[in-house]
């Protein structure tokens, strides 16, 4: 430009300050509208918390790993051929503590043995032999990861031996019978792996010193358990085609601290035994056909820190006892047929983390005990305490995808969703406008320039 050369005339400076402060505007307005989370409202108080788990010691083997061996005390050869036979490289000692943990061994002498092995991403090419898993019997721990292989029959010293088994998304089909024979095994992890048996129970009954048994995703048929061993700590049949009710045996687990049955066929009430599991911390018996009402004894979990009972038929009122678990992080009740007035405070929903309510068309909440307005999935009550219009969230897709972040939404119940769709509309624009005013300004700069050349 012609007139940068020389100093600018008084008159072209006030519609650079006047363009200076429509950038300034544009930018405030583009920031204003961006959505909040870039301001700091929850991340920070999460932040002090986040270094306090790093405190807990980190997952090491539980097996003694050894602290002075001989440097020539080495791995049993045996087992170095078994290990060879499977794919693993023994190049470097695999008793080495620099083996990843897919190798533990013990410090005995004059050779070593291994005590765990994780066997992960296998090629197609692995396969199991019984000379290779014989020579593998001092074995606790074994675990396969994503490593589809035929299974073979174990050899009962190997099966003995075994304390932990875990098969996740490996070992192509697994029965039953199979499993069973895995005697004295304390944690037992099956997931995403078939197993044809005709329920849980040939496997439950057989292994008798079972802490935590997961077997999930295996596509398990039949009926839940009569009996149940009193030391399991850990119970997870979830995502599996069991049927019929949730027997009330379960009660003497006391002490339980996990049970998952989400995802099955169950149906019936859910028993008031459950009341008995008073150390359980995390419940779910979501995405069944269970149908009733939460029975009263529910109270009585006072460690209670996840209970998930969305995607079933329950009815009902939603009790208020629920508001006085005072551990309670993450509470889902969607999708089923409570009715009546949501007993929960503003409070008691702020300390959760996910609330879940959506998709109970009969069921509304209290406006007047909203400090902040919520959307909650849900209509508000009229002054008999019915819903008062059709519930906000018209389609469960919709509930879903909202039901997270909406619990801290101050917006109105019905404009909460709208200015999330606002929202993105009005950068657009701020930025539009922006745009064109710099560029008006910028042809008239130049046509002024010119004019008064
Ligand atoms: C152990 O992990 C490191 C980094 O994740 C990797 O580079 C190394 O190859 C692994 N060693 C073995 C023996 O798998
Ligand atoms: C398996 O391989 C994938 C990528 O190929 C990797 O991300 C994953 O960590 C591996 N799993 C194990 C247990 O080594
Ligand atoms: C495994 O269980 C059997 C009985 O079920 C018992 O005789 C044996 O000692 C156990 N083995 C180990 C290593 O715990
Ligand atoms: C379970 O069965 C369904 C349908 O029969 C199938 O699509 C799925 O892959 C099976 N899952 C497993 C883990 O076998
Ligand atoms: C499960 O096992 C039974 C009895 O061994 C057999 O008849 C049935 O075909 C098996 N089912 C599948 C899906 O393999
Ligand atoms: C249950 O645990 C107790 C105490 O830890 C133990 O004495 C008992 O043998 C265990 N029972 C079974 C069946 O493992
Ligand atoms: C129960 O299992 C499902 C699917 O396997 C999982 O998504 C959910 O987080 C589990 N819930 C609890 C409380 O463990
Ligand atoms: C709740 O469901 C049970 C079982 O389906 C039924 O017997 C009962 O009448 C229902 N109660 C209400 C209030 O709808
Ligand atoms: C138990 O529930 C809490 C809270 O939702 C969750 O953070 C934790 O991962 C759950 N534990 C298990 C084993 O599912
Ligand atoms: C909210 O409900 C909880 C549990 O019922 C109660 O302890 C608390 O006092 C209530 N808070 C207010 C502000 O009403
Ligand atoms: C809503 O709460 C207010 C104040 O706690 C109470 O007076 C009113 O009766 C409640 N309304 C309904 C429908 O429960």
């Amino acid at each position: 430009m012609a007139s940068s050369s020389t100093p600018p005339p008084i008159f072209i400076l006030r519609p650079l300050t006047f363009l200076l402060f429509l950038l300034h505007l544009s930018f405030t307005t583009l920031s204003a509208t961006l959505p909040s989370p870039t301001t700091p409202t929850i991340s920070p108080t999460k932040a002090p918390t986040a270094p306090t788990p790093s405190t807990s010691p980190i997952p090491t083997p539980k097996a003694p790993t050894p602290s002075t061996p001989i440097s020539t005390s080495s791995l049993d050869p045996k087992q170095i051929r078994a290990l060879q036979s499977l794919n693993i490289p023994t190049a470097k000692d695999p008793c080495s503590p620099l083996h990843n943990s897919t190798t533990i061994c013990d410090s005995s002498k004059p050779f070593r043995h291994l005590i765990s092995l994780t066997l992960a991403n296998c090629s197609d090419d692995v396969a199991l032999s019984l000379t290779a898993l014989k020579s593998l019997f001092t074995l606790t721990s074994l675990q396969f990861i994503d490593c589809p292989i035929s299974p073979i029959r174990f050899p009962s010293e190997l099966s003995s031996n075994l304390h932990s088994f875990t098969c996740i998304n490996s070992l192509k089909k697994l029965t039953g019978v199979w499993l069973s024979r895995l005697e004295n095994v304390t944690d037992l992890t099956v997931s995403h792996v078939t197993v044809n048996a005709s329920g849980p129970s040939i496997i439950l009954d057989s292994i008798k010193h079972l802490h935590s048994v997961t077997l999930s995703h295996t596509n398990l048929t039949g009926f839940l358990p009569k009996h149940w061993h009193p030391n399991l700590t850990h119970v997870d049949l979830s995502g599996n085609q069991l049927k019929g009710k949730i027997p009330s045996s379960l009660n003497v687990m006391e002490n339980l601290l996990i049970l998952n049955l989400s995802s099955n066929l169950l149906d019936g009430e859910i028993p008031a035994g459950f009341g008995d599991l008073t150390s359980l911390q995390n419940l779910s018996l979501s995405s069944n056909t269970l149908s009733g009402s939460i029975p009263d004894s529910l109270a009585a979990m006072p460690d209670l820190v996840h209970l998930d009972l969305g995607s079933n038929q329950l009815n009902g009122t939603v009790p208020k006892f629920i508001s006085d678990m005072k551990k309670l992080r993450y509470l889902n009740l969607e999708k089923n047929n409570f009715h009546g007035v949501l007993p929960f405070n503003a409070s008691f929903m702020k300390r959760l983390e996910v609330f879940k309510i959506g998709g109970n068309d009969n069921l509304c909440y209290n406006h007047s005990n909203m400090a902040v307005k919520v959307n909650l999935g849900i209509a508000a009550c009229d002054k008999h305490g019915l819903p008062m219009s059709p519930p906000p969230a018209k389609d469960s897709s919709a509930a879903d995808s909202s039901s997270d972040d909406d619990r801290r939404s101050d917006g109105d119940d019905n404009s909460g969703k709208g200015d999330e769709h606002r929202g993105p509309t009005k950068v657009v624009l701020g930025v539009a406008i922006g745009l064109s005013s710099i560029v008006g300004l910028i042809i008239f700069l130049v046509l002024l320039s010119k004019c008064c050349k």
